[in-house]
């Protein structure tokens, strides 16, 4: 069989990226990081767009370049259809389309989700791809989601948040205690040398496997409140503490949950993505199981954990196997399901 070479897009929220595969291995992943956005404290979906456009034609020249390969030699082009901001998406696609119709190879849609489980089945030396079935535990500042993945195309939701994603916990927490954004990785380094049960939040009464994140950030902004009119050094002085408690609830809720599918499926299988997988506290809680439990954990390279292109050209090497391609009417979805 020949090699396989796919030229990967991935542009849906505020990160252009390009990578190129040959087969299952990733020859370059670049990733075009939009700073813009801190300052705002948020992702500015006008903003991203443009950014999108600046960037992507130096970010897929770089990836061809920084993988040796030449445009005619690719196999076909791989882009997110979604989910994720509309603008966004319409950058990476149009450009997908026009770059696969210009070169006469085939187009392959991909949805960013399953691109972030499937990351997992990038081959690295060293890692341990999971098998099937296992649970995939998406999260990040846009996905929570815990997914029963039986085959490369066979995915199950069987839980996910019902309002904020774990990163948006982590980062509006930040911004109650004055971080900047995103204060996720902040709340991480301060947790590290605080004591997570000095300050107890309540944890989110959710049925079933679903999660809820919105509370947790209330309960946070009002405990804050009240302490600082008591003493307005509060934070100051208890930054530690508090960061450290605030993760360990969020953990919490993260793992009662996956105990629960654990449970139910009978799957001790664990694979984590997104960009909240780089949590220390996250890590090491899931680590643990696998000595308290018997649980597999499985957690990639932090590059193929957050927003890449590589893991979009993993999906896009499985379907080409498949010869699941698009004709050149595909839409660019904001919302998609497996
Ligand atoms: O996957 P990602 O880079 O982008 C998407 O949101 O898709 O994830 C970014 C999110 C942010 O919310 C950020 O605060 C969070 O991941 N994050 C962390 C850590 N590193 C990144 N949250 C907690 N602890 C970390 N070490
Ligand atoms: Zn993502």
């Amino acid at each position: 069989i020949p090699n396989v070479y796919i030229l990967a897009i991935e542009s849906s929220c505020d990160d252009t990226a390009a990578a190129v595969l040959c087969n299952d291995k990733v020859l370059s992943n670049v990733v075009a990081n939009q700073l813009i956005h801190n300052q705002y404290g948020g992702v500015v979906p006008e903003l991203a767009s443009r950014a999108h456009q600046q960037n992507i034609v130096p970010v897929i020249e770089a990836a061809l370049k920084k993988a040796n390969i030449q445009k005619e030699q690719l196999s076909a082009i791989a882009f997110t259809q979604g989910p994720g901001l509309m603008g966004s998406l319409l950058v990476g696609s149009s450009f997908a389309k026009s770059m696969a119709l210009a070169l006469g190879i085939p187009l392959i849609a991909v949805n960013h989700m399953h691109a972030h489980i499937l990351a997992h089945f990038i081959d690295e030396e060293g890692y341990d791809k999971p098998t099937f079935p296992f649970l995939a535990l998406t999260i990040s500042g846009g996905h929570t989601q815990i997914v029963r993945v039986d085959d490369f195309f066979d995915l199950t939701i069987i839980g996910e948040t019902t309002d904020d994603a774990v990163g948006e916990a982590f980062d509006k927490s930040a911004k109650i205690l004055g971080l900047p954004y995103p204060g996720g990785p902040l709340v991480d380094k301060n947790a590290q040398l605080g004591n997570p049960k000095a300050f107890p939040f309540t944890k989110p009464k959710v049925p079933g496997l679903d999660f809820s994140f919105s509370g947790l950030k209330t309960a946070i902004l009002y405990f804050i409140q009240k302490k600082k009119a008591e003493n307005p050094a509060f934070v100051e002085e208890n930054i530690n503490d508090i960061c450290a408690s605030i993760q360990h609830t969020i953990i919490e809720i993260l793992m009662d949950k996956i105990k629960l599918a654990v449970k139910e499926t009978g799957i001790k299988q664990i694979a984590i993505g997104g960009g909240v997988s780089a949590n220390s506290g996250i890590r090491n809680t899931l680590k643990e199981t696998e000595t308290k439990y018997g649980w597999k954990t499985y957690i990639p390279k932090f590059e193929y954990t957050t927003d890449n292109a590589a893991m979009i050209g993993i999906v896009g090497y499985q379907k080409f196997l498949f010869q699941k391609f698009e004709t050149a009417d595909v839409v660019s979805k904001a919302r998609i399901a497996f």
